[in-house]
């Protein structure tokens, strides 16, 4: 069974759940004992990483939900997606724009890997995360392209399926046919306009008032770096990638009925990618906190509520092996997601009140949390949880938040 553990827990004789592997190599296979020399070097390459380690006793106890699938998946995705960022910058090292001819090798690459998501359904997606922080463009790019393209396809299969509750002559109810290539080309580019200004993710200070319009203005500088010749619905994607339902956004801050649906989804993917990364001037969010915050937190508005309430249908808040401090101060693991209720997974108590592990003698059988209003979650990796209140139909809708009234709300939510 996997415990979720950051580099910074991991001890001498622990063991690996999954190999963890880079650049195809394998650096690290799973099941031996790591040594000191190991984990130090962990640490020392991968800061923000966190890995699944093998636990025998709960294991034995309790069957978790195999995701290893969905991270093969999100993880394959993310290096052909890294790989063709790498392609970009590489060009635009060079010259200042995109042409025609640089493009058609990648679009034919886009075109592989929309069709691999197609053949590989997610079942509980997670979002991946090499754990080197200098690269947060090639994995951001990698996972909005990995969700915007699920929840696209999502879309698709809604629509059709409503066609066929509603239309009753077979001949009318074909495939609906939604070509999604503009809006995944539009992922590939849509943050291309940061390139030239990258050294701000990495800023520590504050950004000073140029810095924040120059952030604001990289969705249309970004446009102006494509070929003339690239899909307009793409370059419109890109143009739009930052603009709110509520008209709250930027560049032009358009209305919500100018928005296509593609920015709607690529706007939702954008922002659940940057809230769950690790930022110099925030730390990462969980992917539970994050989707609250999206349904229901302060800036809700910005999200198109159907989008949201797929992507929550799609995504996993809480990662299999995950520990969540409960309100009578023990921990559960997390042993299965819930597609319906994601915020009401079946967890396994396994830790005490001072974290330490439960012997195999007082382990009780796991608890599915839809099925029960008596144990609450308070906390997950730092974030409170309080907020997915008891009692409520669904396991999402807590009190709404306040918003916050500082200027660094621009990117505490609406991340670049
Ligand atoms: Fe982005
Ligand atoms: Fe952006």
């Amino acid at each position: 069974m996997p415990i979720l553990v950051h580099v910074d827990e991991l001890e001498p004789g622990m063991r690996l759940k999954r190999a963890i592997v880079r650049d195809k190599q394998v650096m690290l296979s799973c099941n031996k004992p790591l040594e000191d020399w190991q984990i130090n070097s962990l640490r020392r390459r991968f800061p923000d990483l966190t890995v699944q380690i093998c636990d025998p006793i709960l294991d034995e106890f309790v069957e978790f939900q195999d995701d290893s699938r969905d991270h093969e998946v999100s993880a394959t995705v993310n290096r052909q997606m890294a790989r063709l960022m790498h392609k970009v910058r590489e060009i635009l090292s060079t010259k200042t724009a995109l042409e025609g001819p640089d493009i058609s090798g990648l679009q034919r690459s886009v075109a592989e890997v929309m069709q691999y998501i197609m053949e590989n359904p997610a079942t509980a997606a997670v979002l991946t995360r090499f754990g080197n922080a200098g690269d947060y463009l090639q994995s951001h790019v990698g996972n909005v392209f990995y969700i915007s393209l699920l929840v696209g396809n999502t879309i698709r299969d809604y629509i059709f399926r409503e066609r066929q509750r509603t239309v009753r002559t077979e001949a009318a109810c074909i495939r609906y046919s939604m070509n999604l290539t503009p809006l995944a080309l539009g992922c590939l580019f849509h943050d291309v306009g940061m390139l030239p200004i990258e050294h701000l993710y990495q800023k520590k200070e504050p950004l000073t008032e140029e810095e924040c319009q120059m952030i604001r203005n990289h969705p249309s500088v970004g446009v102006g770096m494509l070929p003339k010749r690239l899909d307009a619905v793409a370059k419109m994607v890109v143009r739009t990638h930052h603009e709110n339902m509520d008209g709250s956004g930027y560049p032009q801050g358009l209305p919500k009925e100018s928005l296509h649906v593609f920015s709607r989804v690529i706007r939702a993917a954008d922002a659940l990618d940057a809230g769950t990364s690790r930022h110099v001037y925030k730390k990462a969010k969980s992917a539970a906190r994050v989707l609250w915050e999206m349904s229901n937190g302060p800036l809700k508005d910005h999200y198109d509520p159907p989008i949201v309430k797929i992507l929550m249908a799609l995504i996993q808040p809480f990662p299999i092996g995950a520990r969540i401090k409960l309100a009578c101060g023990r921990y559960g693991v997390v042993v299965r997601h819930n597609r319906k209720y994601p915020f009401r997974p079946t967890i396994v108590v396994a830790f005490d009140e001072l974290g330490r592990k439960l012997k195999k003698r007082d382990l009780e059988p796991p608890i599915d949390l839809s099925k029960t209003d008596e144990v609450q979650l308070v906390e997950f990796d730092g974030d409170d949880l309080t907020c997915l209140k008891e009692g409520s139909d669904n396991g999402v809708w807590g009190a709404a938040e306040t918003a916050p009234d500082t200027k660094e709300g621009l990117f505490s939510y609406s991340y670049p």
